[in-house]
């Protein structure tokens, strides 16, 4: 089995951005962990961060045919993308949104994800564990 984790803006600041939100962990930690976990699950994965809207659709675009779910984190692109949401609707793969914090907790303008109605699942507020939860996710609905 194959995943792809998508990671969208200012997620490769982590460990530096409000650490009283998303806590003391570094991106590269969140990679490491990924990385044990996708071992240990005999899964594999590749992790890619970005900054850029487009660049993440073209990602989920690119995703088809290749990897066989994706783990999503689009940060503040939830929030506004459509582009997002018509992505992961045209690829068809079974995706879930991940968030760190829980943005249904957080400012009304966080409450609101756009990509949401096209996932399997959305996990938040459980920090780097909600990635490794997601994955476990896919990966029974594969092996069903
Ligand atoms: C986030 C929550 C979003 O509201 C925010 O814009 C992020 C990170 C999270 O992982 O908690 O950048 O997706």
């Amino acid at each position: 089995m194959k995943l792809l984790i998508l990671n969208g803006p200012n997620l490769n600041l982590l460990g530096l951005r409000e650490p009283e939100i998303y806590g003391n962990q570094t991106y590269d930690d969140l990679c490491k962990l990924i990385e044990a976990h996708a071992a240990a699950s005999h899964v594999e994965v590749e992790i890619r961060q970005t900054n850029h809207e487009g660049l993440l659709v073209d990602w989920i675009q690119q995703a088809r045919g290749i990897y066989d779910g994706i783990v999503l984190n689009p940060a503040a692109y939830t929030h506004s993308s459509v582009a997002l949401l018509d992505a992961v609707l045209a690829v068809g793969l079974p995706t879930v949104e991940v968030h760190l914090s829980d943005p249904m907790r957080r400012e009304a303008f966080r409450q609101i994800s756009y990509v949401r109605s096209a996932c399997v699942a959305t996990i938040a507020g459980k920090g780097f564990a909600g990635y490794l939860e997601a994955m476990d996710l896919l990966l029974q609905r594969y092996s069903a």
